[in-house]
């Protein structure tokens, strides 16, 4: 049974431990400790009974758009559905704060099509991703995830 719930900042270390791999091959941005201590609000984490098996985070860029970034669930439990209810918390999240768009940049379109996201060109990104967030990636300025978004 998967509990999602939201963290504290005790969770970080085992959420920094969990996506060190997808950090290391580039499918997920680094985060240091005291960034995502600053943004702590914004994620949601799966449990497995005492253990930390997935987490997400709903990123707010403007009164309008916020972005779901950070998806990661535990290798050994992939494929079992945990990835597409934490991108349904993510959708409810936003839906409650009344974000009427959301934005995600990804190399797993096919997941986020399931939701109805729809792939966008890459140049209307809003800069303040571009400058705060892509600029900090190994791939920078050459990248080739795939960039949607979903109105809600
Ligand atoms: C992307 C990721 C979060 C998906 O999590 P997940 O729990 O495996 O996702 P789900 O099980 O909900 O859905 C994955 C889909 O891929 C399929 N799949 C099957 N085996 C799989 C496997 N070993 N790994 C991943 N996906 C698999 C699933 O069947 C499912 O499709 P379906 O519903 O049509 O069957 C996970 O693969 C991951 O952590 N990847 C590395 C980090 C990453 O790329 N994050 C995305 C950043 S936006």
């Amino acid at each position: 049974m998967i509990r999602f719930v939201k963290p504290t900042v005790k969770d970080i270390s085992a959420m920094q431990e969990l996506v060190l791999e997808d950090v290391a091959n580039g499918n997920i941005l680094v985060r240091n400790e005291s960034e995502m201590a600053t943004t702590i609000r914004s994620y949601t984490v799966a449990y497995k009974d005492e253990v930390l098996v997935g987490f997400v985070a709903l990123h707010i860029h403007t009164p309008l758009l916020a972005e779901i970034r950070s998806l990661v669930v535990s290798s050994d439990l992939r494929g079992q559905g945990i990835g597409q209810k934490l991108i349904s918390h993510c959708i409810n999240e936003a839906k409650q704060i009344d974000i009427s768009e959301l934005l995600v940049l990804t190399y797993q379109a096919k997941l986020f099509e399931k939701f109805d996201f729809k792939i966008i060109e890459k140049s209307t990104i809003p800069d303040t991703k571009i400058w705060a967030d892509c600029i900090k990636c190994k791939h920078f300025p050459i990248c080739d995830e795939v960039a949607l978004t979903l109105k809600i």
